[in-house]
């Protein structure tokens, strides 16, 4: 089936990335908010970096006028019914994203294509609750989405074999390189990185170094372009915690286990870059 029209749920960090990257391959998209605010902090972020790609010299004014001309944005999920593809990047809870499915799989077009930007959370699940399991996969992008050069795809036990190569081919498409991978908490990136973060939270925590210099540890020594604690602070440490239980629920490795130091920064409210205040402090949010 060809993708035209690309619907995308949420209009936050990534979702605003998504309708990004498919408007600037010449997709047409609606994003679906549940408040006008959203909408709008959302456009506020792709306009930026349209701005931003131009400045860079990655776009043309004129690329950029198009790629934005190609986006609407809507509060009414029954404006996403005739999109091709659904793309849903909302908020990281189960049972919310059940229940959007549920509402989309009764008006969105039978031969649509669901796909869950999910970073840990089960496609299977997501799949086997609406009616249309074999048309539903991963696509998990990375942040910031117009930069990073990556998205796997997430290939459930249900998904058939045209629906993933219609999403690897989507996200070639919008100028990703693809790896493929089974459902499985954490998938590649974040089975790998995750416990990889919380090792450098407990590095700071037993008093080894200071959070710069274990940061300057990796960046020199590794070639890493952030450090560790940097890229917690990004992630948002809010995300690094919810993903790190997601994945010690399933392995029970104590290599998942969320340091005390990171839950505590958590319950504090300082949850990275986003609140201004995480590891480090970037003054006012
Ligand atoms: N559109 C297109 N291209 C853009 C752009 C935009 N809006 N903004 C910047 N770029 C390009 C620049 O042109 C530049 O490309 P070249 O190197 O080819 O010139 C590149 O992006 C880097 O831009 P900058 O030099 O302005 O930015 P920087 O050096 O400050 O780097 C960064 C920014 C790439 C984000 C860097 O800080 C970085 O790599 N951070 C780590 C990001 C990361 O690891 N993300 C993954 C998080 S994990 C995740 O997302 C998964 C999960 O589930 C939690």
């Amino acid at each position: 089936m060809e993708i035209k029209k690309v619907g995308v749920c949420g209009c936050g960090l990534m979702g605003s990335g998504i309708v990004e990257v498919s408007a600037k391959a010449g997709y047409d998209v609606v994003v679906r908010e549940i408040e006008d605010q959203f909408l709008e902090k959302g456009f506020g972020r792709i306009d930026k970096s349209l701005s931003r790609a131009v400045r860079k010299g990655k776009a043309t004014e004129e690329e950029k006028k198009t790629a934005r001309s190609k986006i609407k944005g809507t509060l009414k999920l029954q404006d996403l019914s005739d999109c091709d593809l659904i793309v849903e990047a909302i908020t990281e809870n189960l049972e919310e994203k059940i229940k959007l499915y549920g509402e989309l799989d009764k008006l969105v077009k039978k031969e649509a294509l669901f796909a869950s930007n999910t970073s840990s959370l089960s496609i299977t699940e997501m799949a086997a609750s609406t009616d249309r399991p074999d048309k539903f996969v991963g696509l998990h992008f990375f942040n910031p989405v117009p930069v990073m050069r990556l998205v796997e795809v997430v290939r459930a036990e249900v998904t058939s074999d045209e629906t993933y190569e219609a999403a690897k081919k989507f996200a070639e498409s919008v100028g990703k390189t693809v790896v493929s991978c089974k459902d499985t908490p954490g998938f590649v990136v974040n089975r790998i990185l995750v416990p990889s973060l919380l090792d450098a939270v407990r590095v700071l925590e037993s008093g080894v170094a200071t959070k710069e210099d274990i940061d300057n540890a990796m960046k020199l020594g590794c070639g890493h372009p952030v450090g560790p604690l940097q890229l917690a602070d990004f992630v948002g440490l809010d995300t690094t915690y919810h993903i790190a239980e997601i994945m010690f629920e399933e392995f029970k490795d104590p290599r998942y286990a969320a340091p005390p130091l990171l839950k505590r920064l958590v319950k504090a409210g300082h949850l990275g870059r986003k609140t201004g205040k995480g590891f480090y402090d970037y003054g006012k949010k």
